[in-house]
């Protein structure tokens, strides 16, 4: 099937509907929608009799993750509740020194500062470094020093859209015995993710944005080297080693990443995520990668020329994901985000501009709408 084909039988949105906003929720393809009724069609008819094939699915899940990373096997990769949950894990499991600090952009989002601010009890200070001047990865690792413990980072700001070379502060940290802990949130489904290429130690990301799957399923690598330094700070029944043993007194956590899933998995979300996954393998992740990057490039480029407008997003185009945020000259950004969704364009209202975030599917005839309504409107 061409990808042309592909996109009008998996996104037949609402034709009055311009959704730009995959950096906030993105919307499901049709096949996710189908594989999420079937689960529940048969939830509804047989209940858990056949649990099995569940696991097996979880199981699939979790190597198409493996392989959409690049992570050396299934089993470095957990699922977890959220983007939030799994940075908080690795925040609260490490064995902190008191006099430890941990670096991290300023401008990320409170899901990647909290986790590590809610560590000063123990002595960890966080160093926010402005990522505004023309070599962010530099500064970055400026701020690091001999008692930096990880380095934090959004592969892709939420607001401003900037993307960071994660391989070159992969290798860096690497090199300087620094954790490196990647937020793929921004990124994962838009953008190519090499965790062994870029020496990242932990990587997380939910489902909801640019992976098109459902909320409250979210991955977790955790390189396997690293796996055993993080302290467990949550129990149960699923992340022992002998899963299924209830009534073993004796237990011992996997030696998996299915360490860090405590209870039940989100079996909804499994089927929905995997469903998503296949898609985006189906697409291709090159070509979903073009593809975002010619929407971004098209709409910097038609935004510019906007009298009073300012781009937040950066201007080359190694630094481009699929975000681009504009502030416009004494415009009230929350009421044009208001106006244009009465129109139809689904945008968002953030680092006090306006953030588009088309996907590999939107077509340039929608900027070209997108546009014209902002014209109107401003
Ligand atoms: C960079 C970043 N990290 C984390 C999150 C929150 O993710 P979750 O709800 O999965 O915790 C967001 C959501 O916008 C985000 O942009």
């Amino acid at each position: 099937m061409s990808i042309e084909s592909l996109i009008a039988e998996e996104f037949p949105q609402d034709p009055a509907l311009i959704y730009m906003n995959h950096a906030g929720v993105g919307p499901w393809p049709r096949r996710t929608a189908r594989a999420v009724q079937a689960f529940a069609e048969e939830n509804v008819r047989s209940g858990a009799r056949n649990y099995a094939a569940r696991m097996r699915k979880e199981q699939e899940l979790k190597d198409q993750l493996r392989r959409f990373i690049n992570a050396p096997a299934a089993e470095d990769i957990a699922l977890v509740a959220s983007t939030s949950a799994a940075l908080s894990m690795v925040a609260c499991g490490i064995d902190w020194k008191w006099g430890d600090n941990v670096v991290g952009p300023a401008e990320e989002f409170p899901s990647n500062r909290i986790p590590w601010q809610a560590q000063r009890k123990w002595g960890v200070a966080y160093r926010a470094v402005p990522l505004i001047g023309a070599d962010p990865e530099a500064d970055l690792l400026a701020a690091c020093d001999r008692q930096t413990r990880v380095l934090a980072a959004s592969s892709v700001q939420f607001g401003t859209g900037l993307s960071l070379d994660i391989g070159r502060l992969g290798a860096a940290c690497r090199k300087r015995g620094i954790l490196f802990c990647v937020d793929a949130i921004q990124s994962l489904g838009a953008l190519p993710l090499d965790v062994q290429a870029a020496h990242v130690d932990f990587a997380m990301a939910d489902a909801h944005k640019w992976l098109l799957g459902p909320e409250g399923i979210a991955l977790f690598y955790c390189r396997a080297e690293v796996r055993p330094q993080l302290e467990l700070r949550q129990f149960g029944w699923h992340m022992v080693e002998a899963m299924g043993d209830f009534d073993a007194n004796e237990w011992r956590p996997a030696g998996t990443a299915r360490r860090f899933e405590c209870g039940s998995p989100n079996m909804t979300g499994v089927y929905g995520l995997s469903a998503s996954l296949d898609l985006l393998f189906e697409a291709g992740s090159d070509e979903i990668t073009r593809r975002v990057l010619k929407n971004s490039s098209y709409l910097i480029e038609k935004l510019k020329v906007i009298p009073g407008s300012f781009l937040l997003t950066p201007d080359s185009e190694s630094r481009r994901a699929g975000i681009v945020t504009v502030r416009l000259d004494g415009q009230d950004h929350e009421k044009l985000r208001q106006d244009l969704a009465l129109a139809g364009v689904i945008c968002a209202h953030r680092a006090g501009g306006l953030r588009f975030s088309p996907h590999f599917y939107n077509r340039e005839s929608q900027i070209d709408n997108v546009l014209e309504i902002l014209n109107v409107s401003i």
